[in-house]
């Protein structure tokens, strides 16, 4: 598969990022750590892997703006393309030596994403998505599941965190969605949870209160896998919502009706 020039400064930013998290992961137990908020938590594995990743992608792409979970906004000269950037999604899982977190890198361009990273590194497997252009794991053409029944699908779910998002809320949604689905996880990130679904790992996934720099990836990922993804309420303006739904057609109907019901 022969990448393009944009897919090549997006994989070595972000490979070069991952050396970095490995070998933090590699010491966990000597991090510095700081609670953000309560059961939010930062490293200085998130804000180094965050800090290399803008420098390349800063190089190879002067101008674009970024919006990175640990650094903020930073308007670019060029205000029609952005980077929206996790360095480090499962944090919690990081710093507890439990081995599945990724980097996630999306590109915005005129309102749209157009292109998106995730590399797991413990697993080495490295998700891209370009619109228009497929996505692929390690070079394998990805492509959401066929299932269409939810009493067959394996469905991942986000939790809410202590003061963030409404926990009645999703009891209701988990009541309603657990009983009639074969399975269900939480893994800890959202950026792999949403290659799953694109990669049919998994056949359906919703979560609230996520951020940009979680989704972007995963949403140019899902679209090109040929999955189904909105907000939690059918809409299309999933930043805004700060949730998503996704999943194949078929379930990605099913959940979308009991999250509405
Ligand atoms: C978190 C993960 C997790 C999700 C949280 C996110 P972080 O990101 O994606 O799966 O449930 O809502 O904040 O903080 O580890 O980058
Ligand atoms: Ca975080
Ligand atoms: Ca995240
Ligand atoms: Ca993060």
């Amino acid at each position: 598969m022969i990448r393009s020039p944009l897919m090549t400064v997006m994989t070595d930013a972000v490979m070069k990022a991952a050396r970095s998290l490995k070998r933090d992961f590699g010491e966990v137990e000597n991090l510095q750590v700081s609670r953000k908020g309560p059961g939010d938590f930062v490293s200085a594995a998130d804000r180094k892997a965050e800090q290399i990743l803008r420098e390349a992608l800063e190089k190879s792409r002067p101008g674009y703006g970024f919006i990175m979970e640990e650094q903020g906004v930073i308007e670019g000269a060029d205000k029609s393309h952005c980077w929206h950037i996790d360095p480090l999604d499962g944090t919690t899982n990081f710093l507890h030596g439990l081995p599945h977190f990724a980097i996630s890198v999306g590109l915005e361009r005129e309102g749209q994403i157009v292109a998106g990273v995730i590399y797991d590194p413990i697993k080495d497997e490295l998700f891209i998505a370009e619109k228009g252009k497929g996505a692929f794991v390690n070079n394998r053409r990805l492509r959401v599941s066929a299932r269409r029944d939810l009493v067959d699908a394996l469905i991942i779910c986000g939790l809410p965190h202590i003061n963030r998002g409404d926990h009645r809320q999703f009891f209701r949604e988990l009541a309603a969605i657990m009983p009639l689905c074969g399975g269900m996880r939480r893994s800890g990130s959202a950026a792999l949870d949403m290659a799953y679904v694109a990669c049919g790992r998994a056949d359906g996934f919703w979560e609230r209160n996520l951020h940009s720099w979680d989704m972007a990836a995963g949403l140019i990922l899902l679209r090109e896998a040929g999955g189904y993804v909105s907000n939690a309420e059918g809409g299309a303006d999933i930043f805004g919502a700060k949730s998503v739904v996704c999943g194949n057609e078929y379930i990605y109907r099913e959940l979308l009706k009991l999250l509405k019901a």
